[in-house]
C-alpha cells in the first residue's frame, strides 16, 4: 500500500524514452508498494500542441510547450529529461539552479568536460541526480556483479562488450538529432555509453584505451530534402585495460546489419565465466570450471524471484521482465533514494566517468595512441 505524498515529476519529452519513463513511473507505483512513489504531474514537449497531444495519450492532464515553465512550476519536485542530447545540459543546469533533483537520459552531455561541470554543479547545490543507464537495473546484471564480487569466477581476466544495432544501416535512413555533432559522438556515445556503463558496473574503472572509429555512410538526407554530411562515427572498436588488471574489448555500432539489440558482454575469470545478452535479458549463462570430463558447459540461469526486484512483478521464475520493467526498477530506486533510502547509482558523477571513457575512445582514435582515461578526468582539490 502506498502512503504519503508522491514525488511529482515534470517529464520533458514524449518520444521513445518519454513514453518509457511514463510507463515506468506508473508501473513502479503499482508494483513496488513505495512509501512515496513518483507520479506524473506535468509534461513539456517542443510546443504546446505536441505536449497536449502527448499528454492525452500518456494520461498527463497538465502540459506545456515551455520546458522552462515546467522547471519553475512549484508542483514539480523532480525534473525528468528525455529529450535529444543537445538539450540535456541546459535543462539539467536549469533544474539544478532551481534546486530540483534531476533524472536525465544518457548520454548525460555532449562531452566529458560538460558532464563533469554538471556533476560538480549538482554536488555543490546538493541536488540528487539520476541517469538512465537502465541495463544496470536488470536483475541479472546485478547477479553478474554479485557473482564477480563473491569470487565465484575467480580473478576477472577478460571483458568482451558490445552494443550493436542496425537502425542506421539503410543509407536512406534520414539525418536525425543522433547525428548532430553538437550532441556529442555518434554510435560510441549513443550505444557505447551503455556497454561502458556495464563494463564499469561489473568489472570496475577503465584505465586505458586504444580505439578506432569509422563512418560508413558519409551523408544523409534531411527532412527538407537536402543532404548533410555525417560528422560522427557509425562504429567504434576499442582495446581496454581495467584498473584491476583485467583486459578487454568494447564495441559500439549502429550499422551492424541484422543486429537489433545486441548489447552483450562476456566476462572471463580464472575459475569461470559469465555471458549476458540484453536481447535475452532474462538468461544469464554461467560456467564454473571443474565439472566432470565431458559434462562441462554453461548453465543457463533464468531470471526469477530469487534475483533483486523481480518478485514484485511475478512470483514465478522464467516469466520474463522486459525493457520497460527494468526502467520501472530504475524509477523505484530513484523514489527510494529521494525518500531517504539507498543512494542511487549511476548519478551525474558516474555518467561523467562514462563520458570520459567515450572521450578517451575519441581521442585515442584521433591521435592513434593509447589514452589514459584519467587524461579526461578533471583533477580536484
Ligand atoms: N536509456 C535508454 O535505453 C535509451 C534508449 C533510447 C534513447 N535514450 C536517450 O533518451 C533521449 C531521447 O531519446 P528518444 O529516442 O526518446 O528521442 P525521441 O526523438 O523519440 O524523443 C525526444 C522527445 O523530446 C522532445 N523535444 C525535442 N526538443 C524539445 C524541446 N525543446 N522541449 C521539449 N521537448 C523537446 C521531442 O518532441 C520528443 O518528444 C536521448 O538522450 C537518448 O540518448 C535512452
Amino acid at each position: 500500500m502506498t502512503t504519503g505524498r508522491p514525488i511529482r515529476v515534470g517529464l520533458i519529452g514524449s518520444g521513445f524514452m518519454g513514453r518509457s519513463h511514463a510507463i515506468a513511473i506508473r508501473t513502479a507505483a503499482a508494483v513496488f508498494g513505495l512509501e512515496r512513489p513518483l507520479a506524473l504531474e506535468l509534461l513539456a514537449d517542443v510546443d504546446a500542441a505536441s505536449a497536449s497531444r502527448a499528454g492525452l495519450a500518456l494520461g498527463i492532464t497538465r502540459t506545456t510547450g515551455d520546458w522552462h515553465a515546467l522547471i519553475a512550476d512549484p508542483a514539480v519536485d523532480l525534473v525528468d529529461i528525455t529529450t535529444p542530447n543537445t538539450l540535456h545540459e541546459p535543462m539539467a543546469s536549469a533544474a539544478i539552479r532551481a534546486g530540483k533533483p534531476v533524472y536525465c537520459e544518457k548520454p548525460l552531455a555532449p562531452d566529458s568536460a560538460t558532464a563533469f561541470r554538471l556533476a560538480e554543479a549538482a554536488e555543490a547545490a546538493a541536488v540528487p541526480t539520476f541517469v538512465g543507464f537502465n541495463y544496470l537495473k536488470n536483475p541479472l546484471t546485478r547477479l553478474a556483479r554479485e557473482i564477480v564480487e563473491s569470487g565465484e569466477i575467480g580473478e576477472v581476466w577478460g571483458f568482451r562488450g558490445i552494443h550493436a544495432e542496425d537502425y542506421m544501416t539503410d543509407p536512406a535512413a534520414p539525418w536525425t538529432w543522433r547525428l548532430d555533432p553538437a550532441g556529442g559522438a555518434g554510435a560510441v556515445a549513443d550505444l557505447g555509453s551503455h556497454i561502458i556503463s556495464l563494463a564499469r558496473f561489473v568489472v570496475g574503472d577503465i584505465e586505458a584505451i586504444s580505439a578506432d572509429l569509422s563512418t560508413k555512410i558519409g551523408e544523409r538526407a534531411t527532412a527538407d530534402g537536402t543532404r548533410r554530411p555525417v560528422q560522427v562515427d557509425d562504429e567504434a572498436r576499442a582495446l581496454v585495460r581495467f584498473a584491476n588488471g583485467a583486459t578487454g574489448t568494447l564495441e559500439a555500432c549502429w550499422v551492424a546489419t541484422g543486429r537489433k539489440m545486441y548489447l552483450a558482454f562476456e566476462l572471463t575469470g580464472s575459475k569461470g565465466s559469465i555471458c549476458l545478452d540484453m536481447q535475452r535479458m532474462n538468461e544469464l549463462k554461467l560456467f564454473i570450471r571443474g565439472g566432470k570430463a565431458g559434462r562441462e558447459g554453461y548453465v543457463e540461469i533464468p531470471a526469477g524471484p530469487a534475483h533483486p526486484d523481480y518478485a514484485p512483478f511475478c512470483p514465478a521464475p522464467g516469466h520474463q521482465l522486459g525493457f520497460n520493467e527494468i526502467k520501472a526498477i530504475e524509477v523505484k530506486a530513484i523514489a527510494e533514494a529521494l525518500d531517504g533510502g539507498p543512494v542511487f547509482a549511476p548519478d551525474f558523477r558516474e555518467a561523467a566517468m562514462v563520458q570520459a571513457t567515450v572521450d578517451a575512445i575519441l581521442l585515442s582514435a584521433r591521435e592513434r595512441r593509447w589514452v589514459e582515461v584519467g587524461e579526461l578526468v578533471p583533477q580536484t582539490g
